[in-house]
């Protein structure tokens, strides 16, 4: 909270400067190419020879605003009229949190020396981290001139730093405090002003500027007016509301003054305001175009990295952290290690907090890495809660990150089990933006639960953008600066490199470390973008696990229904429906063959109920059967229930979403309405139940799903349909007959002469 009061009351003063360069390696702009420009006479033709052009910004780092800062000139061809004052040398300018910044007027008056008489250069001077250009220089100069002023300063409705000053303020159209971030002037008149006065480096700019303009006698001699229409700056600050994404999708419109500004400035707090505008401005975003928009900042090929060329591909280290019980974690971790990336340049750490995954985890490791000898990741290591699930998580998750340094990664990648992954192509699709750090959008099913935000509150936690649904809703695609990620963060090497980021925040409790960790990233002007280009997967709900079984996922159809389909439907069970009748294999008349359950479900099925202590079939078998409403059945076969195990209500879910769909297809004019009484496991074992006598079902019809194999785990065996004298044998797993159950489809199932042999039954419509 304490940061949010000292940012409000900066108000204009830039605060976009960092105290020490810390990279000295990188080029600063050509100074002597662009003053070359600079005197070289224009033949633009709406403009005359008179309008030489320099602007002038003062960046002690070449960091991702400083970038979309270029960037921005860069769309308009104005790159070549920048001179970037001190950078990668130690900021002079006092602390910007609170007072200073003469240090920018000394070093601008420095830079402009050489010009000073020079009547025809028009000189800009802009912050550059929180600073956008919207148009092109004809437009800039153009408004200037319009203005009549000789110089003239962006204005914004908080007056700092000298509150004394307030009744010397002229009044005037539009907003009336003054802001130095952005001035432009005539060069000789700008000279003036710098030379009002003599300024130490630790003085405060903004009111050398201010005292200048308060100073009427200077000023009517100078001709200084404030932009408080907003004719060329926009001061974000206090006046977000007055900005709207503008006549259609093409240019940001101040509304309250119907002006288009040219330069944007998301000073103090509204820097997170900026970065929502920074995406679309300049030429970033078109809402208009397509059904999705249009990216175009995506389109640019500059500064990405070619992921199609494996030996340039930088060394990647993937971490996985699983801190809460987790549905489907057998997919989580097979979908890691099914990312297509070459595996020497791959390293992996797991971090599990949760005991009762501890084994479970183990095992899969052993089944991936130290089982398989295909496999030749760079490195493997894995924490179990003996060594992780004190320890904090702001610290486990802070120690993780700083082990890319250790194994020399060029690109780190934090990933929580929460996450489903359905795509192979993750790390090189995120590492080919080249972006400090970037996710991608992954959001629960058919909700707006996601991880990203597009802002934060005061106090860094979730506040709606205001284009945060379409996001979310997938309507806008694109690449989306953003506020706050998490679950799967990927980040370069370098900017770990550069200790700009942590985890941990003394404000934040230890389950908001990912909170901690995008507050440390927006304060240290590193900027987190999501891309939604394309879809990787999405977010499981962890609210509603327990451990209690062995395959615990089994029941969770209702909480998380794709990660079901994914896990326990048949990978071709979609192609069926779009089939027609006849399109349909029929292995004997009027029985119907189609896949539905998965390989998974038949072996967690079995291994579930083979593994309840004692024999959960060995009760069954006899004609007297408790578990039924009469007591008695009439062809009792040994079997399970689900309604023994509680998987009734998610097995009549998978009749109606699965099943129901299928059953419209073949029997047509009829329509399944979800119901079954029986629904049960069959267990035909050499030693026990062999076959079952000839019978008809208690059903409309009935669905009979394999569950292993005929002619390996058993022999002999099928279903043999009497009146049609049609034996189906070799079902593969998953595979389900349909038929009808209680008039034309008189049945028996075959002694098995070895093994044994488990069938899932369902009577439905009873
Ligand atoms: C990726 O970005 C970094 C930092 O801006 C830059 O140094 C590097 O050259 C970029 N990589 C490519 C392949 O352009
Ligand atoms: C990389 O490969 C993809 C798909 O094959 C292709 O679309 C893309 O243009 C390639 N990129 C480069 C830089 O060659
Ligand atoms: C993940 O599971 C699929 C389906 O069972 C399998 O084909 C694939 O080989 C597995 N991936 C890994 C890396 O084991
Ligand atoms: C949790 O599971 C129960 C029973 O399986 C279900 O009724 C409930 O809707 C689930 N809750 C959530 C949030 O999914």
């Amino acid at each position: 909270m304490l940061f949010l009061v000292v940012l409000l009351s900066l108000a204009c003063t830039s605060h976009s400067l960092i105290e020490v360069a810390k990279n000295t390696e990188l080029d600063s702009i050509d100074v002597t190419e662009a003053e070359a420009d600079v005197t070289e006479s224009e033949d633009d033709v709406t403009l005359s020879q008179e309008d030489n052009f320099v602007i002038f910004t003062v960046a002690s780092e070449d960091n991702d605003p400083f970038q979309r800062y270029v960037r921005s000139l860069r769309v308009f061809d104005m790159e070549k009229y920048l001179q970037v004052l001190g950078m990668n040398s130690k900021w002079l300018g006092g602390n910007m949190e609170k007072v200073g910044g003469g240090y920018k007027v000394n070093l601008l008056r420095e830079a402009m020396e050489p010009y000073k008489d020079e009547k025809n250069t028009i000189t800009m001077f802009t912050d550059s981290y929180d600073v956008i250009f919207l148009a092109d220089k004809a437009e800039i100069l153009e408004k200037f001139k319009k203005t009549g002023a000789r110089f003239l300063i962006s204005a914004e409705p908080y007056l700092w730093p000298d509150m004394s000053l307030e009744s010397q303020y002229p009044e005037i159209k539009g907003t009336k405090y003054l802001c130095s971030g952005l001035m432009i002037g005539y060069t000789d008149t700008f000279w003036n002003v710098l030379n009002y006065k003599k300024i130490a480096n630790t003085d405060d700019d903004q009111l050398f500027y201010t005292n200048a303009y308060l100073d009427a006698k200077f000023r009517e001699a100078n001709k200084i007016q404030l932009d408080g229409t907003s004719t060329i700056f926009h001061n974000l600050h206090g006046a977000v509301r007055e900005i709207d994404f503008g006549f259609g999708a093409h240019r940001i419109t101040n509304w309250e003054q119907a002006t288009m500004p040219q330069v944007l400035h998301g000073n103090g707090p509204s820097k997170i305001t900026l970065n929502m505008f920074g995406n679309y401005y300049p030429r970033g975003f078109d809402p208009t175009e397509g059904d999705y928009g249009k990216c175009l900042a995506c389109d640019e090929q500059e500064g990405r990295v070619n992921v199609n060329d494996t030996d340039s591909l930088p060394v990647v280290l993937t971490t996985l952290f699983i801190n809460e019980r987790t549905p489907f974690l057998d997919y989580f971790i097979n979908k890691t290690f099914s990312q297509d990336y070459p595996p020497e340049k791959w390293h992996v750490r797991i971090y599990n907090r949760v005991w009762e995954h501890a084994d479970h985890i183990q095992e899969l490791i052993n089944y991936h890495v130290v089982n398989n000898p295909d496999n030749k990741l760079a490195s493997v290591k894995i924490f179990q809660p003996k060594d992780t699930a004190k320890r904090k998580l702001m610290e486990i998750y802070e120690e993780a990150m700083y082990t890319c340094a250790e194994v020399d990664c060029g690109w780190y990648f934090a990933m929580d089990s929460v996450i489903t992954l359905t795509d192979n192509n993750v790390l090189k699709d995120l590492i080919y933006w080249n972006k400090s750090v970037i996710t991608t959008q992954l959001t629960q099913p058919g909700q707006y639960w996601s991880n990203f935000w597009g802002d934060v509150t005061n106090d860094g936690f979730y506040k709606r953008a205001p284009d945060y649904f379409e996001l979310v809703k997938r309507e806008r695609l694109g690449l989306w600066n953003v506020a706050f990620v998490n679950h799967l963060v990927a980040i370069r090497g370098d900017v770990i490199d550069s200790g700009k980021l942590s985890y941990r925040h003394k404000t934040y409790d230890d389950n908001n470390y990912d909170v901690g960790f995008s507050y440390n990233a927006r304060k240290n002007n590193v900027f987190m973008f999501m891309v939604n280009l394309k879809k990787h997967g999405h977010l499981k709900k962890m609210n509603n696990y327990t451990t209690e079984r062995e395959h615990n996922d089994l029941w969770q159809i209702f909480t998380n229904p794709t990660d079901w389909k994914l896990n326990y439907i048949h990978p071709s069970y979609d192609i069926f429906l779009t089939k027609q009748m006849v399109e349909f294999p029929q292995p004997c008349p009027d029985v119907f063959h189609f896949p539905l359950l998965s390989k998974r479900f038949a072996w967690h099925i079995i291994h579930e109920l083979e593994s309840m202590p004692g024999d959960v079939f060995a009760e069954s078998g006899n004609n007297n059967d408790q578990r039924l409403a009469g007591g008695y059945e009439n062809v009792p076969t040994v079997d399970v229930h689900f309604t023994q195990i509680n998987l009734q209500q998610e097995w009549l879910k998978v009749l109606r979403d699965y099943v129901a769909p299928i059953q419209r297809r073949v029997f047509e004019g009829y329509s399944f309405n979800g119901k079954a009484l029986l629904s049960f496991v069959v267990k035909y074992h050499e030693n026990g139940q062999r076959k079952l006598v000839p019978h008809h079902d208690h059903s409309t019809f009935t669905t009979n799903t394999a569950l292993n194999r005929q002619g390996i785990d058993y022999e002999d065996g099928g279903s043999y349909f009497i009146r049609q004298n049609c034996l189906v044998r070799d079902v593969d797993i998953g595979w389900t007959l349909m038929h009808p159950g209680r008039l034309t489809h008189y049945h028996e199932g075959k002694e098995i002469s070895r093994g044994t042999r488990y069938i899932l039954v369902s009577f439905n419509d009873p």
